[in-house]
Protein backbone atom coordinates (compact mmCIF):
# COMPACT_ATOMS: atom_id res chain seq x y z
CA UNK A 1 0.00 0.00 0.00
CA UNK A 2 2.69 2.15 0.48
CA UNK A 3 2.67 5.24 -1.79
CA UNK A 4 -0.34 4.65 -2.83
CA UNK A 5 -2.50 6.09 0.25
CA UNK A 6 -3.18 9.52 0.35
CA UNK A 7 -1.57 11.26 3.51
CA UNK A 8 -3.59 12.56 6.06
CA UNK A 9 -2.35 16.58 5.97
CA UNK A 10 -5.49 17.67 9.19
CA UNK A 11 -3.88 19.28 11.93
CA UNK A 12 -5.29 20.68 15.26
CA UNK A 13 -3.81 23.94 16.22
CA UNK A 14 -5.58 23.90 20.03
CA UNK A 15 -9.29 24.94 19.20
CA UNK A 16 -8.82 24.57 15.60
CA UNK A 17 -9.40 21.74 13.14
CA UNK A 18 -7.59 22.35 9.69
CA UNK A 19 -7.56 20.23 6.54
CA UNK A 20 -4.19 21.11 6.26
CA UNK A 21 -1.21 22.83 7.75
CA UNK A 22 -0.64 25.80 5.14
CA UNK A 23 -2.03 29.29 5.62
CA UNK A 24 -1.19 32.47 4.54
CA UNK A 25 0.21 35.63 6.51
CA UNK A 26 -1.20 38.78 7.60
CA UNK A 27 -0.71 41.34 5.44
CA UNK A 28 0.53 39.35 2.61
CA UNK A 29 -2.80 38.25 1.42
CA UNK A 30 -5.00 41.29 1.55
CA UNK A 31 -8.62 40.16 3.06
CA UNK A 32 -8.58 36.69 0.30
CA UNK A 33 -10.63 37.61 -2.13
CA UNK A 34 -8.32 39.80 -3.88
CA UNK A 35 -6.62 36.28 -4.50
CA UNK A 36 -9.72 34.61 -6.32
CA UNK A 37 -8.29 35.11 -9.50
CA UNK A 38 -5.09 32.95 -8.57
CA UNK A 39 -6.12 30.63 -6.72
CA UNK A 40 -8.57 28.39 -4.99
CA UNK A 41 -9.93 29.90 -1.69
CA UNK A 42 -11.32 26.63 -0.56
CA UNK A 43 -7.73 24.29 -0.94
CA UNK A 44 -5.70 26.67 1.60
CA UNK A 45 -6.61 25.72 5.06
CA UNK A 46 -7.36 28.97 5.82
CA UNK A 47 -5.80 33.06 5.69
CA UNK A 48 -5.07 35.66 8.00
CA UNK A 49 -6.13 39.15 7.14
CA UNK A 50 -4.55 42.23 7.05
CA UNK A 51 -4.25 43.86 10.44
CA UNK A 52 -7.67 45.23 11.16
CA UNK A 53 -8.13 48.33 13.85
CA UNK A 54 -11.11 50.45 15.43
CA UNK A 55 -10.98 52.51 12.07
CA UNK A 56 -9.32 52.76 8.73
CA UNK A 57 -5.97 53.89 9.06
CA UNK A 58 -3.88 54.99 5.30
CA UNK A 59 -0.58 53.52 6.51
CA UNK A 60 2.83 55.67 5.86
CA UNK A 61 3.76 57.52 2.83
CA UNK A 62 6.27 55.92 0.42
CA UNK A 63 8.55 54.29 -0.15
CA UNK A 64 7.52 51.98 2.23
CA UNK A 65 8.43 48.42 0.69
CA UNK A 66 12.30 47.42 -0.65
CA UNK A 67 13.37 44.10 -2.02
CA UNK A 68 16.67 42.90 0.25
CA UNK A 69 19.43 39.92 -0.35
CA UNK A 70 16.86 36.66 0.06
CA UNK A 71 14.02 39.53 1.44
CA UNK A 72 12.19 42.69 1.51
CA UNK A 73 11.57 45.31 3.78
CA UNK A 74 8.21 46.97 4.30
CA UNK A 75 7.14 49.75 6.70
CA UNK A 76 2.99 49.59 5.11
CA UNK A 77 2.55 51.32 8.63
CA UNK A 78 -1.08 48.96 8.90
CA UNK A 79 -2.89 50.24 6.28
CA UNK A 80 -6.40 48.63 6.35
CA UNK A 81 -10.05 49.54 5.88
CA UNK A 82 -10.98 49.21 9.27
CA UNK A 83 -13.07 45.87 11.57
CA UNK A 84 -16.21 47.53 10.54
CA UNK A 85 -16.13 47.44 6.69
CA UNK A 86 -13.95 43.99 6.92
CA UNK A 87 -17.57 42.39 8.98
CA UNK A 88 -19.82 44.67 6.40
CA UNK A 89 -18.22 44.23 3.12
CA UNK A 90 -15.53 41.43 2.98
CA UNK A 91 -17.09 38.96 5.63
CA UNK A 92 -20.10 38.16 3.86
CA UNK A 93 -18.13 37.12 0.32
CA UNK A 94 -16.06 34.84 2.09
CA UNK A 95 -18.14 32.76 4.05
CA UNK A 96 -19.10 31.41 0.80
CA UNK A 97 -15.55 29.57 0.99
CA UNK A 98 -14.99 26.88 3.02
CA UNK A 99 -11.15 28.30 4.38
CA UNK A 100 -10.73 29.31 7.90
CA UNK A 101 -10.81 33.38 8.33
CA UNK A 102 -8.43 34.09 10.86
CA UNK A 103 -9.08 38.10 11.41
CA UNK A 104 -4.98 39.65 12.68
CA UNK A 105 -6.07 42.21 15.10
CA UNK A 106 -3.94 45.51 16.40
CA UNK A 107 -4.39 48.86 18.20
CA UNK A 108 -2.42 51.76 19.74
CA UNK A 109 -4.00 51.13 23.17
CA UNK A 110 -5.39 48.13 24.96
CA UNK A 111 -9.23 49.71 24.94
CA UNK A 112 -9.01 49.66 20.51
CA UNK A 113 -7.16 45.70 20.82
CA UNK A 114 -10.61 44.92 22.90
CA UNK A 115 -13.04 47.17 20.83
CA UNK A 116 -11.83 45.19 17.76
CA UNK A 117 -11.89 41.62 19.31
CA UNK A 118 -15.46 41.95 20.48
CA UNK A 119 -16.87 42.85 17.06
CA UNK A 120 -15.22 40.39 15.31
CA UNK A 121 -16.98 38.49 18.57
CA UNK A 122 -20.27 39.34 17.23
CA UNK A 123 -19.51 38.63 13.57
CA UNK A 124 -20.37 35.36 11.78
CA UNK A 125 -17.93 33.43 9.98
CA UNK A 126 -14.49 34.14 12.05
CA UNK A 127 -12.45 31.27 12.85
CA UNK A 128 -10.04 32.78 14.96
CA UNK A 129 -8.34 35.59 16.29
CA UNK A 130 -4.77 36.81 15.35
CA UNK A 131 -3.28 39.68 18.23
CA UNK A 132 -0.77 41.61 15.99
CA UNK A 133 1.88 42.68 19.46
CA UNK A 134 4.67 44.60 17.38
CA UNK A 135 2.37 47.53 17.53
CA UNK A 136 3.43 50.89 19.73
CA UNK A 137 1.58 51.42 22.44
CA UNK A 138 0.98 55.54 22.39
CA UNK A 139 -0.30 55.20 26.39
CA UNK A 140 3.50 53.91 27.11
CA UNK A 141 5.56 55.82 25.13
CA UNK A 142 5.26 54.11 22.61
CA UNK A 143 6.70 50.61 23.83
CA UNK A 144 5.91 47.80 21.34
CA UNK A 145 3.21 45.67 22.88
CA UNK A 146 5.18 42.35 22.15
CA UNK A 147 8.45 43.61 23.65
CA UNK A 148 7.12 43.90 26.72
CA UNK A 149 6.02 40.76 28.78
CA UNK A 150 3.48 42.62 31.32
CA UNK A 151 2.30 44.94 28.31
CA UNK A 152 1.44 41.59 26.71
CA UNK A 153 0.27 39.59 29.29
CA UNK A 154 -1.88 42.70 29.81
CA UNK A 155 -3.06 42.96 26.23
CA UNK A 156 -3.45 39.47 25.99
CA UNK A 157 -5.89 39.26 29.21
CA UNK A 158 -7.93 41.85 27.88
CA UNK A 159 -8.94 40.30 24.12
CA UNK A 160 -9.43 37.00 26.17
CA UNK A 161 -12.11 38.09 27.73
CA UNK A 162 -13.55 40.37 24.94
CA UNK A 163 -14.45 37.58 22.64
CA UNK A 164 -15.16 33.68 22.69
CA UNK A 165 -13.06 33.35 19.91
CA UNK A 166 -10.33 30.99 19.63
CA UNK A 167 -7.11 33.06 20.09
CA UNK A 168 -3.50 33.31 18.85
CA UNK A 169 -1.15 35.58 19.83
CA UNK A 170 1.59 36.34 16.99
CA UNK A 171 5.17 37.05 18.67
CA UNK A 172 7.46 39.84 17.57
CA UNK A 173 10.89 38.53 17.07
CA UNK A 174 13.01 42.05 18.45
CA UNK A 175 13.32 40.58 21.59
CA UNK A 176 16.16 39.54 23.84
CA UNK A 177 14.69 36.15 24.59
CA UNK A 178 11.26 34.96 23.10
CA UNK A 179 10.32 32.35 25.87
CA UNK A 180 9.64 34.90 28.16
CA UNK A 181 7.17 37.03 25.72
CA UNK A 182 6.02 33.47 24.70
CA UNK A 183 5.10 32.45 28.60
CA UNK A 184 3.49 35.56 29.14
CA UNK A 185 1.17 35.40 25.98
CA UNK A 186 0.20 31.43 27.23
CA UNK A 187 -0.23 32.99 31.30
CA UNK A 188 -2.39 35.96 29.47
CA UNK A 189 -4.89 33.38 27.92
CA UNK A 190 -3.27 32.60 24.28
CA UNK A 191 -4.36 29.72 23.31
CA UNK A 192 -1.93 29.55 20.08
CA UNK A 193 1.05 30.85 19.55
CA UNK A 194 1.81 32.39 15.91
CA UNK A 195 5.90 33.12 14.85
CA UNK A 196 7.72 35.30 13.67
CA UNK A 197 6.58 38.98 12.68
CA UNK A 198 9.17 40.64 10.92
CA UNK A 199 12.70 41.72 12.15
CA UNK A 200 13.61 45.51 12.33
CA UNK A 201 15.88 46.60 9.58
CA UNK A 202 17.01 48.69 7.38
CA UNK A 203 18.96 49.41 4.04
CA UNK A 204 20.95 53.22 3.08
CA UNK A 205 21.03 54.31 -0.38
CA UNK A 206 24.61 54.70 -0.85
CA UNK A 207 23.68 57.03 -4.33
CA UNK A 208 21.41 59.50 -2.11
CA UNK A 209 23.22 59.05 1.24
CA UNK A 210 19.96 58.37 2.87
CA UNK A 211 17.69 55.50 4.28
CA UNK A 212 15.47 53.48 1.21
CA UNK A 213 12.23 53.77 3.41
CA UNK A 214 10.59 57.56 4.46
CA UNK A 215 10.20 55.86 7.91
CA UNK A 216 13.94 54.36 8.20
CA UNK A 217 13.24 51.46 9.31
CA UNK A 218 10.85 48.40 8.40
CA UNK A 219 10.10 44.72 8.70
CA UNK A 220 12.66 42.37 6.96
CA UNK A 221 10.78 39.35 5.75
CA UNK A 222 11.58 36.37 3.40
CA UNK A 223 14.12 33.90 3.24
CA UNK A 224 16.94 36.17 4.65
CA UNK A 225 15.28 35.47 7.99
CA UNK A 226 13.95 31.60 7.80
CA UNK A 227 16.82 30.25 10.20
CA UNK A 228 16.30 32.39 12.83
CA UNK A 229 12.27 32.16 12.82
CA UNK A 230 12.98 28.36 12.89
CA UNK A 231 15.35 28.80 15.84
CA UNK A 232 12.59 30.41 17.71
CA UNK A 233 9.99 27.88 16.83
CA UNK A 234 12.21 25.44 18.08
CA UNK A 235 13.14 27.29 21.66
CA UNK A 236 9.54 28.00 22.21
CA UNK A 237 8.07 24.52 21.07
CA UNK A 238 10.20 23.73 24.74
CA UNK A 239 9.20 26.64 26.59
CA UNK A 240 5.17 26.21 26.54
CA UNK A 241 2.71 23.59 26.29
CA UNK A 242 0.22 25.20 23.78
CA UNK A 243 0.34 24.50 19.78
CA UNK A 244 2.45 27.32 17.93
CA UNK A 245 2.12 28.21 13.86
CA UNK A 246 5.49 28.96 12.58
CA UNK A 247 6.73 31.61 9.55
CA UNK A 248 9.37 33.26 8.25
CA UNK A 249 10.60 32.91 4.43
CA UNK A 250 8.36 29.33 3.70
CA UNK A 251 8.58 29.20 0.16
CA UNK A 252 8.69 25.37 -0.40
CA UNK A 253 7.81 22.10 1.46
CA UNK A 254 11.25 22.01 2.80
CA UNK A 255 10.91 25.27 4.39
CA UNK A 256 7.65 24.37 6.09
CA UNK A 257 8.71 21.19 7.23
CA UNK A 258 11.53 22.78 9.01
CA UNK A 259 9.85 24.79 11.49
CA UNK A 260 7.35 21.27 11.91
CA UNK A 261 10.13 19.73 12.86
CA UNK A 262 11.38 22.01 14.92
CA UNK A 263 7.45 22.23 16.66
CA UNK A 264 4.93 24.31 14.64
CA UNK A 265 1.36 22.23 14.21
CA UNK A 266 0.67 24.62 10.87
CA UNK A 267 2.64 27.14 8.87
CA UNK A 268 2.31 30.61 7.70
CA UNK A 269 3.48 32.10 3.71
CA UNK A 270 3.83 35.33 3.40
CA UNK A 271 6.67 37.10 1.48
CA UNK A 272 6.50 34.00 -0.92
CA UNK A 273 3.17 35.12 -2.08
CA UNK A 274 4.82 38.27 -3.45
CA UNK A 275 6.64 36.25 -6.17
CA UNK A 276 4.05 33.47 -6.56
CA UNK A 277 0.33 34.79 -5.84
CA UNK A 278 -0.42 31.09 -5.39
CA UNK A 279 2.69 30.52 -3.48
CA UNK A 280 0.32 28.81 -0.60
CA UNK A 281 -0.81 26.40 -2.79
CA UNK A 282 2.39 25.35 -4.24
CA UNK A 283 3.68 24.57 -0.77
CA UNK A 284 0.94 22.48 0.23
CA UNK A 285 1.18 20.29 -3.04
CA UNK A 286 4.57 19.82 -2.67
CA UNK A 287 4.06 19.00 1.37
CA UNK A 288 1.60 16.12 -0.24
CA UNK A 289 4.14 14.97 -2.46
CA UNK A 290 7.07 15.07 0.03
CA UNK A 291 4.64 12.76 2.31
CA UNK A 292 3.93 10.69 -0.19
CA UNK A 293 7.84 9.98 -1.16
CA UNK A 294 8.80 9.63 2.02
CA UNK A 295 5.53 7.00 3.54
CA UNK A 296 4.19 9.24 5.79
CA UNK A 297 0.80 8.79 6.38
CA UNK A 298 0.02 11.65 8.58
CA UNK A 299 1.63 15.04 8.80
CA UNK A 300 0.71 15.15 12.19
CA UNK A 301 3.22 12.51 13.32
CA UNK A 302 6.30 15.25 12.50
CA UNK A 303 5.16 17.81 14.51
CA UNK A 304 8.00 18.55 16.89
CA UNK A 305 9.66 14.88 15.60
CA UNK A 306 12.82 16.97 15.33
CA UNK A 307 13.24 17.23 19.02
CA UNK A 308 13.27 13.13 19.26
CA UNK A 309 16.62 12.40 21.28
CA UNK A 310 16.73 9.11 19.41
CA UNK A 311 18.93 8.29 16.49
CA UNK A 312 17.17 9.46 13.16
C1 LIG B 1 3.98 43.71 3.27
C2 LIG B 1 3.80 43.01 4.60
C3 LIG B 1 2.75 43.41 5.44
C4 LIG B 1 2.56 42.78 6.68
N1 LIG B 1 1.50 43.15 7.47
C5 LIG B 1 1.28 42.48 8.64
C6 LIG B 1 0.12 42.79 9.45
O1 LIG B 1 -0.73 43.62 9.11
N2 LIG B 1 -0.03 42.13 10.64
C7 LIG B 1 0.87 41.16 11.04
O2 LIG B 1 0.69 40.56 12.11
N3 LIG B 1 1.95 40.83 10.27
C8 LIG B 1 2.18 41.46 9.10
N4 LIG B 1 3.26 41.11 8.31
C9 LIG B 1 4.18 40.04 8.77
C10 LIG B 1 3.88 38.70 8.09
O3 LIG B 1 2.57 38.28 8.40
C11 LIG B 1 4.90 37.62 8.54
O4 LIG B 1 4.87 37.49 9.94
C12 LIG B 1 6.32 37.94 8.13
O5 LIG B 1 6.36 38.58 6.88
C13 LIG B 1 7.23 36.69 8.10
O6 LIG B 1 6.80 35.73 7.16
P1 LIG B 1 7.37 35.67 5.63
O7 LIG B 1 8.87 35.70 5.73
O8 LIG B 1 6.84 34.39 5.06
O9 LIG B 1 6.85 36.88 4.94
C14 LIG B 1 3.46 41.73 7.08
C15 LIG B 1 4.50 41.35 6.22
C16 LIG B 1 4.68 41.96 4.99
C17 LIG B 1 5.81 41.48 4.09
Amino acid sequence: MSGVVEPDLSVTVGPLALENPVLTASGTFGYGLEFEPFLKLDELAGFVTKGLSPRPREGNPPPRIVETPAGMLNTIGLQNIGVDAFIRDKLPRLREYDTAVIANVFGETEAEYVEVCSKLDQAEGVAAIELNVSCPNTEQGGMIFGNDAAALHAVTAACRKASRLPLIVKLSPNVTDIRVTARAAVEGGAEVLSLVNTFVGMQVDVERRRPVLKKVCGGLSGPAIRPLAVWMTWQVHEAVDVPLIGMGGISTAADALEFILAGASAVQVGTANFVHPDGSIRVLRELREWLKEHDVATLRELIGAGHSKAPA
